[in-house]
């Protein structure tokens, strides 16, 4: 797969997502406020770079990317409900999302609090209500235990607690690692499991991928902190200079810049080496690697 033909397949992987936004948010009898807020940050665009790793694991065991359409909109509905808590001014205080204003700046804070309540609770709806002949119910049960902690206390939430906590402190790069392992590579590393889930992998490769994307998250976060300063606001369609003002500690704040792009280094080659003892197809994987690693959005 050349680049030309990776960029085409993460259009692709955009568009079979976003195409079922609609029946899952504008089909709910709810107040017309509420769908509009939650289809608002929904639909506002994101790599959705989550849907795209159950797609790319699912095809390194030959499976068909279908399979795994119900979790991938359940886990960018938790993603995008992460978002706009996370910008919040009792939480970053943002005013950017997604190239647009955010939902609190549009909706208020309490609608924004309640769209984010609302995408949370019914991902899982749309989770448990997958219909396909190769999804038992068996997985639907272990798709919601993996997702109900990736997200939760002992996941997400617990790594943005730590890093609210960990403000205007000065941390140690293993809390630093503690918060970017939960914040964000929780909710990556069920993905992949996911799509693993779904594939009826065994579990030995279960292993092997799960390493995988502790290294991927981790890399994932180090490259958003990297971005915060490097960034560009209108590629990023985020602000640059967010965590700095917030007195956030980053991979470039505690180790400097040019450390902390050698650990994106070191993670990202650690993702791949896991990527090839694994013995999947996985070519896709491992172009998500230097997508992480280079990305500018
Ligand atoms: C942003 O996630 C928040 C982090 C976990 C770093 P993404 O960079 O995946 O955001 P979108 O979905 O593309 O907007
Ligand atoms: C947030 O990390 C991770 C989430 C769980 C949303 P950041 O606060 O660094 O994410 P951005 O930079 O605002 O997207
Ligand atoms: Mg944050
Ligand atoms: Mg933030
Ligand atoms: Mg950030």
């Amino acid at each position: 797969m050349n680049d030309g033909e990776f960029q085409a397949y993460l259009a692709e992987v955009k568009g079979k997502v976003e195409k079922e936004f609609p029946a899952i948010v504008s089909g709910l009898s709810s107040p017309k406020t509420l769908i509009e807020s939650m289809n608002y940050s929904l639909t506002a665009g994101g790599k959705r770079i989550r849907p795209l790793l159950i797609f790319a694991t699912l095809r390194a065991f030959g499976k068909e990317e279908e399979i795994g359409i119900p979790a991938a909109c359940a886990v960018e509905m938790i993603h995008t409900y992460s978002l706009i808590h996370d910008d919040l001014p009792s939480m970053d205080d943002d005013d950017l999302r997604r190239g647009k204003p955010t939902n609190h700046k549009v909706f208020g804070e309490a609608m924004a609090i309640l769209a984010g309540d609302a995408l949370l609770t019914n991902s899982f709806q749309v989770l448990a209500q997958a219909r396909h002949p190769d999804v038992s119910d068996s997985m639907k049960l272990r798709l919601v235990i993996e997702l109900s902690k990736a997200a939760g206390a002992e996941g997400m939430v617990g790594g943005q607690v730590a890093d609210m906590e960990g403000e205007q402190k000065k941390l140690s790069l293993e809390e630093l690692e503690y918060i970017h392992k939960n914040k964000t590579g929780k909710l990556l590393s069920f993905c992949v499991k996911a799509g693993a889930i779904l594939a009826d992998a065994p579990e030995a490769q279960m292993e092997q991928l799960s390493e995988f994307s502790t290294h991927l998250g981790l890399a994932f976060q180090i490259r958003d902190d990297i971005l915060d300063i490097e960034g560009n606001e209108e590629q990023l369609g985020k602000p640059v200079g967010s965590d700095t003002e917030n007195e956030k500690t980053t991979y470039p704040a505690l180790l400097g810049m040019e450390a902390a792009k050698e650990k994106l280094r070191f993670h990202i080659e650690k993702a791949k080496q896991c990527l090839r003892n694994a013995n999947i197809q996985h070519e896709i994987l491992e172009k998500i690697c230097t997508y992480i690693e280079k990305r500018n959005s």
